[in-house]
């Protein structure tokens, strides 16, 4: 095959441009102003359960702007999930708290509800102190066990910041992700299901947190005619140039989902009697997952070939993939973090890839990964 096939691609409708034009043409080149308004009525109706959402400049900021609404501060503890992008946990560090990493059960790949529990009893016996804010991950669009994680965190009174960078329209008991917990964030990031180029929401509860969130994002600026600042604020909010990069993927974000479970549902069928390779699909009817990527388990003893093996083959042959996310209790910047790990996220690194699924994928390009990453299993010929 002469072209490559990437694993994330931003993918335009062609109506960004109207939407910045728009912007140069009325001088709104700032980070506020009417693309950034729309973008987040367009997020609103989308996600529904009468949210209010706060456009930022990212999902990390998101989930930082999240943490400093819990209050979190020096000495706290929050619990975040080992296996995930590191964005998850470093706004823990920012704000001069400490992460503590659980691990994932085997349905989701998501935060373990029961090691969950485990996790907070023995925090509050080590520390006197409840963990400030439990902070859950929809991995590749996989919804988390959310009823059993918010169960746990109403048990102890824990607030939830539900990160659902990479799952914006992935739906657990009908419902979307990012808008189970206190707080929700969301990453358009250029390898994102819809991209801003760089961007990132915060879902909140309603306008009093929407104000909130905002204040802080602008610097945290008291109402006076001067700057007067009685608190630390950021600079976060979105620019009204990447809300109109949004505004034109909002048009193309039911497209994309569609394409990318399509995606999916031809690697199933692919896979399906594979054996030593197992695709990750929706554990139950509850799940509708958005498959931003698609991800392969290979059993070594099954297939004579490992990951690693397999990418290596699958780029030399125009196919760009990646290793599972390395899980955070293994970085070594999180070396001396607590775990409350059982070698699930372990074994899912040691094994896995992530296969392109986007809009730039064709019929014939999952054709062409499957009987290139077939080609790789020694053991099935
Ligand atoms: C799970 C997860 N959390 C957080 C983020 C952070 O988002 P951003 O890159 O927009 O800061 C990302 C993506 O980059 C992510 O994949």
């Amino acid at each position: 095959m002469d072209k490559r096939i990437y694993l994330c691609l931003a993918h335009m409708s062609g109506k960004e441009q109207e939407y910045i034009k728009e912007a140069f043409d009325t001088n709104w080149v700032v980070p506020l102003g009417p693309n950034v308004n729309a973008f987040e009525e367009d997020l609103e109706r989308f996600i529904g359960q009468d949210k209010q959402v706060v456009a930022l400049s990212a999902g990390t900021a998101a989930i930082h702007l999240g943490l400093v609404l819990l209050g979190v501060k020096p000495g706290d503890e929050v619990i975040c999930q080992s296996f995930t992008f590191c964005a998850s946990a470093n706004p823990v560090t920012y704000l001069g708290a400490t992460p503590v990493f659980v691990d994932s059960e085997e349905d989701t790949w998501n935060m373990d509800p029961v090691l969950l529990e485990q996790a907070i009893n023995d925090r509050m016996a080590k520390t006197g102190k409840k963990p400030k804010a439990i902070i859950p991950v929809h991995l590749y669009g996989m919804p988390a066990k959310m009823d059993e994680i918010c169960a746990v965190a109403d048990k102890y009174g824990i607030p939830v910041l539900e990160d659902a960078a990479e799952a914006l329209g992935s739906e657990y008991k009908g419902r979307k992700c990012g808008t189970f917990g206190h707080f929700g964030a969301l990453s358009f990031n250029g390898n994102k299901m819809i991209t801003t180029s760089g961007g990132g929401a915060l879902i909140v509860p309603d306008e009093t947190a929407k104000k909130e969130v905002m204040f802080y994002a602008t610097q945290a600026r008291e109402p006076f005619p001067y700057y007067q600042h009685e608190r630390i604020g950021y600079n976060y909010r979105m620019s009204n140039i990447c809300a109109g990069i949004g505004r034109g993927q909002m048009t193309v974000l039911d497209e994309h989902i569609a394409h990318h479970r399509h995606v999916h549902a031809l690697y199933k069928e692919a896979f399906e009697d594979v054996d030593g390779i197992t695709l990750k699909c929706n554990p139950g009817a509850d799940w509708n997952a958005n498959y931003w990527l698609c991800t392969i388990l290979i059993d070594p003893v099954k297939t004579g070939t490992d990951y690693e093996a397999v990418r290596v083959a699958l780029d030399g042959k125009g196919i760009e993939t990646r290793p599972l996310w390395k899980p955070m209790h293994l970085q070594p910047v999180y070396a001396k973090a607590t775990a409350y790990v059982k070698g699930v996220s372990e074994r899912l690194f040691s094994q896995g890839l992530c296969i392109p699924a986007g809009p730039w994928v064709t019929d014939a390009d999952v054709a062409y990964i499957v009987e290139q990453i077939k080609a790789c299993c020694k053991k099935l010929h």
